[in-house]
């Protein structure tokens, strides 16, 4: 038996615990080959495809990033990329697949799942957005980086008696935003879940001044948008797609921060942590949650599990099938926003 291991989409503390830990199962347990396929999907197109041995994952457990590399490659964008996706495997002899991603890389892996492929996938995102788990791993990693960053930019906005913006990761979900800005302490939360008008940015801070308080910490999805700003929300760094459609976010930090300091006379400053909190070595919880995962994902495919993902449910690891995960996102509802709202008030 023989198994390959690809890791997709953007890259995410815990990647190498996964493949560290799929490597040690597939070997000491089952006794099976392993292979690398570099780069995503894109390695089995374009046949970038190594072996992986216990000597080769030795020592990566709390290296950031991705050994093997990865790529926002959608096979079904690339002409005849499910054939030749097919006929790398059969070449390899690969009798099965690992895919570690989020929402695109697990799509493509269900995709291919239903046309017969043997694939069984592993959740990642710093995000925390894929349904179907309680979690993804990498995002306590970002949820600690942009917490700690909250925390330094606090005492600097006291000392200078300064409105400090935030802006952290999160397309489409705001868990980071979210979660940051409530174990940061944060005076308001915008995440792209529950526009606000800027009416009431404004209005948080000045309250906050009334009270006595002469600095104030917002944190901003980069997803999010105003409820009044017409509907137009995005703040665009690029409007170049991606193979999966998704655009370049980034911005709506520096124009909150333009805005406040316009409107308000408080002076204002922001801070785009970016790929920072996407960087680095895993929390402790990320590599216990990515060496979970990854031994499940072999007893997965031990058992025949294809088509099905694995996730966790309460402390309990368990798998889902993959058209589970995919299609709609685990966004952030309103009993958690709710949480976030007490502090605003
Ligand atoms: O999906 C994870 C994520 O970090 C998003 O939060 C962010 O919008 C995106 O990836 C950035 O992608 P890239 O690294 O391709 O700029």
């Amino acid at each position: 038996m023989r198994i390959g291991i690809l890791t997709g989409g953007g890259d995410c503390p815990g990647l190498n615990a996964v493949i560290r830990a799929v490597v040690q199962r597939a070997v000491k347990t089952y006794d099976w080959d392993v292979c690398g396929i570099r780069h995503g999907w894109r390695g089995l197109l374009v046949d970038e495809i190594d072996s992986l041995d216990l000597a080769k994952v030795s020592g990566i457990l709390p290296r950031g990033g991705t050994i093997l590399g990865t790529s926002r490659t959608n096979p079904f964008k690339e002409a005849d990329g499910p054939a030749r996706i097919r006929a790398a495997l059969a070449t390899h002899g690969i009798d099965a697949l690992v895919a570690i991603g989020g929402e695109d890389t697990l799509g493509t892996a269900n995709k291919l799942a239903q046309d017969g492929l043997p694939v069984v996938g592993v959740p990642k995102t710093i995000d925390n957005d894929v349904n179907g788990t309680d979690l993804t791993f990498g995002f306590d990693t970002a949820l600690t980086i942009a917490t700690e960053a909250i925390d330094r930019l606090h005492t600097t906005a006291e000392s200078h008696d300064r409105v400090m913006v935030v802006e952290v990761m999160g397309r489409h979900a705001g868990w980071i935003a979210l979660e940051s800005g409530i174990a940061g302490g944060a005076d308001l939360i915008l995440i792209p879940e529950f526009p606000v008008a800027f009416s009431e940015v404004t209005e948080v801070v000045r309250r906050r001044h009334d009270r006595g308080k002469s600095f104030s910490i917002i944190v901003v999805a980069e997803g999010a948008h105003l409820a009044d700003d017409g509907g137009q929300a995005l703040h665009l760094a690029s409007e170049k797609m991606d193979a999966f459609g998704h655009v370049r976010l980034g911005g709506i930090g520096a124009t909150l921060a333009e805005r406040l300091e316009e409107q308000t006379g408080f002076e204002t400053r922001y801070t785009i942590l970016g790929h920072i909190q996407r960087g680095g070595s895993p929390t402790a919880f990320d590599r216990v949650l990515g060496s979970r995962f990854g031994i499940a994902a072999a007893d997965l495919i031990a058992n025949k599990g294809f088509g099905r993902m694995v996730a966790i449910r309460g402390t309990q690891i368990v798998d889902v099938p993959l058209a589970e995960a995919v299609g709609t996102l685990k966004t952030v509802g309103p009993e958690f926003y709710e949480l976030a709202r007490v502090f605003s008030s």
